[in-house]
């Protein structure tokens, strides 16, 4: 159920909306530029509201234990591009890319419009095939996996798409309640307070009951990110997450990535224009250009890179991005 297909449901009078439609962000620091270390580790659950904290807290230590186990058994890879081609028809997107994120680690993809960033991910996430090379995700090879064994992979390893892709027919709140009511292991009370702790988390507190067309394109994406969250995945996979998002949406969804990393040991792939936003997340750092894997190494690495094609990406960055 992708987005853009609007069905039946529930309409609300437009005044009824009015008042609702401001993002909000309490309890998380959004308004300044670098968060300390200090509140970056502050626990999660503080930024929820008392009467839900409780329960949110117990679904996070479950996932940050579960995510933990992943980091104790192995340093490999948990999802890697081994010399990764892909074409459609006579158009080449990318030649021989490889790539790996570690468990529990950030990697940021940076390039140009057009240069393979969401078909990569989507290559991640079984949806689109390569022609050659062979693709790791929750540590296995998944080039052979039928659709019932990609759908065991993305249990693991969830998207949040660029345009949200929330279920058009279903209220905010029902789309983050699907993965938890799925799950089959909560009750009513338990899934409602979970939903609205993880709107508040996102920045979107109080719009459980609005549609997803009621919705701004960043108010949709932060949905989409508490949607990902109830599902308690190992990793996810972000598609461009601060774009058309406000800056302060923006830094609390940095925040937001960069503690989920630091307390549930979640890995990350976060496509992203925004040097900034990569700067603050990323452990390693693929830069895709012309097809290749022109740059793959860590932060400090790119930062020294004399790569005139880095350079200038970099320098443009600063240009276009208001300090
Ligand atoms: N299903 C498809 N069929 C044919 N061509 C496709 C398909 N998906 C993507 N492409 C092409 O592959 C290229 C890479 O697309 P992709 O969406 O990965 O770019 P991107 O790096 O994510 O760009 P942006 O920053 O604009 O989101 C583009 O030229 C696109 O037109
Ligand atoms: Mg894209």
């Amino acid at each position: 159920m992708a987005d853009g297909t609007q069905e039946n449901g529930p309409q609300k009078e437009p005044t009824e909306q009015v008042e609702q439609l401001q993002p909000n962000h309490q309890g998380l620091h959004a308004d300044a530029e670098n968060t300390s270390e200090e509140d970056l580790n502050k626990p999660l659950v503080e930024a929820v509201s008392q009467d839900v904290a409780e329960e949110v807290g117990e679904f996070f230590e479950q996932a940050a234990e579960q995510n933990e186990t992943n980091i104790d058994e192995s340093n490999k890879p948990y999802i890697a591009f081994e010399h990764v081609y892909k074409s459609f028809g006579s158009f080449s997107v990318l030649e021989d890319v490889s790539f790996f994120v570690r468990p529990g680690e950030t990697l940021c993809i940076l390039g140009r419009s057009g240069v393979g960033k969401s078909v990569s991910l989507q290559m991640l996430m079984g949806f689109l095939k390569p022609d050659s090379g062979n693709i790791r995700v929750a540590g296995e090879n998944i080039c052979g996996f039928n659709e019932r064994e990609m759908l065991e992979v993305r249990r693991k390893v969830t998207m949040v798409f660029q345009n949200g892709a929330l279920f058009d027919s279903f209220s905010v709140g029902e789309n983050v309640a699907f993965p938890l009511r799925e799950k089959n292991e909560l009750d009513e009370e338990q899934i409602r307070q979970i939903v609205k702790g993880l709107l508040e988390m996102v920045g979107v507190a109080g719009m459980d009951d609005l549609l997803p067309s009621d919705l701004s394109t960043g108010m949709k994406r932060s949905v989409a990110i508490a949607r990902a969250l109830a599902s308690q995945p190992e990793a996810i996979l972000y598609d461009e997450p601060t774009t058309m998002v406000d800056p302060l949406i923006a830094h609390l969804l940095g925040d937001l990535i960069e503690r989920l990393k630091r307390q549930l040991h979640l890995t990350s792939i976060v496509v992203t224009h925004d040097m900034r936003f990569a700067k603050k997340l990323a452990d390693r750092v693929l830069f895709l250009h012309e097809g290749k894997a022109r740059f793959f190494g860590t932060l400090a690495e790119l930062e020294h890179s004399d790569d005139p094609v880095l350079q200038e990406f970099m320098a443009m960055d600063e240009l276009v991005l208001p300090q």
